[in-house]
């Protein structure tokens, strides 16, 4: 097992593959996995090999990288129309998460502008892959530090799913303003909803705090309300996976649900984010597309059965937290704060 999975890299390219850390095994196997083909890097995205939107991003861009190699003998006009077929496929491995769809543009525009040959193109998207994931973890840096401004002295933190390193290609979202915050003042702790169903919280983001030493209590998803109440938690940090134009937030289901108990109780509640998981194609979270996935996730833990056979099942992968209830985002160029739909729109001028 990484000593500290602060400093691992969690998705990076390697000569003419990409390498990723298979997230399906949390927490009881630490492994690499090798990704050689662009249809593997579908199948790694869309079975969540590699999750968290900043991470998917870096995916994404490598993907298109994969395809174009696999594409290498076409002719230069073909080998343009056949990757930006494969490039606008693989942006739909997954829809929530506009990460995705963001740097395979970023990878489309490469492939666009270019004025190279086939051999030469292929080089460029390559160079532009690296080159994203070396921003990710220093946009994630710069959230951290403005984040930790804003974290009070011992603060207890309470965080849903994984917005961690393992979210991102390193150091995180939410979980950079922890570590930031843990830097300057190693009294605060965080508090980890489980977050069924897939339990990112308990499997994911508990293994990464741990193992930096930052003090986690795991509760169930249903207890957060109960220690707001009691006075536990002084402030929610949470990721993003897709943000409007007017500030609704989509995260992983059951953010909305500790945004309301956080407004209930007077408790800030605060989206870390980089400005890449902001949407201002689209006015409102009414428009965020949400992932519908298998319901062996809500029917099963560990393989096994835990509902009698034949129940009805819902299982929405994503909800949207209304804008009314965020206090602010934090992003590599600030905290931006209501109203949104002017702080929104001044940052991506900064974009
Ligand atoms: O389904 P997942 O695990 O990809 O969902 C992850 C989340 O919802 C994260 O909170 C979000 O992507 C932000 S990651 C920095």
């Amino acid at each position: 097992m990484t000593e500290f999975i602060s400093k691992i890299r969690t998705i990076q390219w390697i000569d003419n593959y990409s390498r990723m850390v298979d997230q399906t095994l949390f927490p009881y196997e630490f492994k690499y996995v090798d990704i050689k083909t662009g249809q593997e890097m579908f199948d790694a995205i869309k079975n969540m090999i590699v999750r968290g939107a900043p991470a998917i991003g870096i995916a994404g861009a490598h993907g298109v990288v994969l395809f174009a190699q696999e594409l290498i003998d076409l002719p230069h006009d073909e080998f343009i129309k056949k990757l930006i077929e494969k490039a606008d496929y693989m942006a739909t491995s997954r829809p929530t998460a506009v990460n995705l769809m963001w740097a395979v543009e970023k990878q489309k525009d490469v492939i666009k502008n270019s004025k190279s040959d086939v051999k030469g193109i292929i080089e460029e998207l390559k160079q532009n892959a690296i080159k994203l994931e070396n921003e990710d973890i220093n946009i994630n840096k710069k959230i951290g530090d403005f984040g930790a401004e804003i974290v009070p002295k011992g603060a207890t933190i309470l965080t849903h799913c994984n917005a961690g390193a393992l979210a991102t290609v390193g150091y995180g979202t939410a979980l950079g303003v922890v570590r930031s915050a843990f830097a300057k003042d190693n009294t605060i702790q965080v508090f980890a909803d489980e977050t069924r169903p897939r339990q990112q919280g308990a499997r994911i983001t508990t293994l990464e705090l741990t193992m930096d030493g930052i003090p986690t209590t795991l509760i169930t998803d249903g207890m957060c309300s109960y220690f707001m109440k009691k006075g536990m938690i002084d402030m929610v940090v949470v990721g993003a996976d897709r943000i409007a134009a007017n500030g609704d937030t989509a995260n992983k289901i059951g953010t909305y649900t500790v945004a309301i108990a956080a407004k209930y109780h007077n408790i800030p509640f605060y989206i870390a984010a980089p400005l890449s998981t902001i949407d201002t194609s689209i006015k409102t979270g009414e428009e965020i597309p949400i992932e519908e996935r298998s319901h062996d996730e809500v029917t099963h833990i560990n393989g096994k059965s835990i509902c009698a056979e034949g129940v009805n099942i819902i299982n929405p992968g994503f909800d949207v937290t209304p804008h009314e209830l965020i206090t602010g985002i934090i992003t590599e160029v600030g905290i931006l704060k209501p109203d949104f739909k002017t702080s929104i729109a001044n940052a991506a001028k900064m974009y």
